[in-house]
């Protein structure tokens, strides 16, 4: 097991963190929490189950965040993808405090970070009703329960938003992961993250086709389009930005150098594509609604 990984196992054993275990290495770790500690070591080993399902917990964007089995663990690039939201709401002549949708929202990483850290009001979706009870408490949690509501639906469905043009920033890191490479993906994945989560169709392109009209659909003009992608995807993914909705496409790298984020202004005049469906999402599950639209962006 590599340092780091077992620095943050003994430091969530502890309860002490990992600077006072660095810089006091010859203390002794108390019985409980080394039973503690062995357990999970084996587990790891044996199933391969990542840390952050073990400790309960994942660091993202400085905040500690509750984690639970049968929802997605956030993974470190999708930082970058809430800076570059947190950068262009700074821009000078951005209202505040802004109006965001964040389909796709797992355990609320993305919604609460920006709350958080941005003080935006936020409307996340997702269709797994274990990701919305997650992403609940870790609103509730991190203090930002009033301005970060989660619907149970399916994209766009639900928020209530769908053809109103009044949304500044529509940000996702949905699944885009091909089909054909499920059984490339490593064992932490392919065994630990639910499948709903990383497949989309043939192409890894299936959800960011239906969310890109969507998107067009409930953006104000000027609004940010802020999708994280894969590898390879980044010429398929802009071009599904054609059409004269949009300015300014571009996919930019995460720090491994690889493709990773595709951004796009909704232009002023273009009008949506004439879509039966502007949600994106089609028919959903029931809504479970705690929070409504306009209680959240009153
Ligand atoms: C890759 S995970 C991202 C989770 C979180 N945003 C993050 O970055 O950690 C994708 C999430 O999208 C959800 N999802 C998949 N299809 C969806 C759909 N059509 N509508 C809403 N959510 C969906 C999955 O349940 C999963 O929680």
């Amino acid at each position: 097991m590599a340092r780091r990984e077992a620095l943050i196992l003994l430091a969530a054993a502890t309860g002490r963190p990992q600077a006072g275990w660095l810089a006091h290495p010859d203390d002794v770790v108390p019985a409980g929490a080394a039973a503690r500690l062995k357990q999970w070591v084996r587990r790891r080993r044996r199933t391969r189950v990542p840390i952050p399902l073990l400790t309960g917990r994942r660091e993202f964007m400085g905040l500690s965040l509750v984690m639970r089995r049968g929802v997605f663990v956030p993974r470190p690039e999708t930082e970058g993808l809430v800076e570059r939201v947190e950068a262009w709401l700074a821009r000078p002549g951005t209202g505040s405090p802004a109006r965001i949708i964040e389909p796709c929202t797992g355990s609320g990483a993305i919604a609460v970070a920006l709350a958080r850290r941005a003080g935006a009001r936020v409307i996340a979706t997702d269709r797994s009703l274990p990701a919305v009870r997650l992403a609940r408490l870790n609103a509730r949690r991190q203090g930002v329960g009033r301005l970060v509501a989660v619907h149970h639906g399916n994209l766009l469905a639900g928020t209530g938003w769908a053809g109103r043009r009044g949304v500044d920033v529509v940000v996702a890191n949905p699944p885009y992961i091909r089909a054909v490479d499920r059984v490339r993906l490593p064992p932490e994945v392919r065994r630990h993250d639910p499948a709903a989560a990383l497949f989309a169709g043939p192409d890894g392109l299936g959800i960011v086709r239906r969310l890109a009209p969507a998107a067009a659909a409930c953006l104000r003009p000027g609004g940010l389009l802020a999708l994280e992608i894969g590898h390879g995807q980044g010429r398929g993914a802009k071009r599904l930005l054609a059409g004269g909705a949009w300015r300014g496409a571009r996919v930019e790298h995460d720090l491994a150098g690889r493709e990773r984020y595709l951004l796009a202004t909704r232009t002023p005049s273009h009008s949506a594509p004439d879509r039966r469906d502007p949600t994106g999402g089609g028919p959903h599950p029931p809504l479970r609604t705690r929070g409504t639209v306009d209680k959240v962006w009153s």
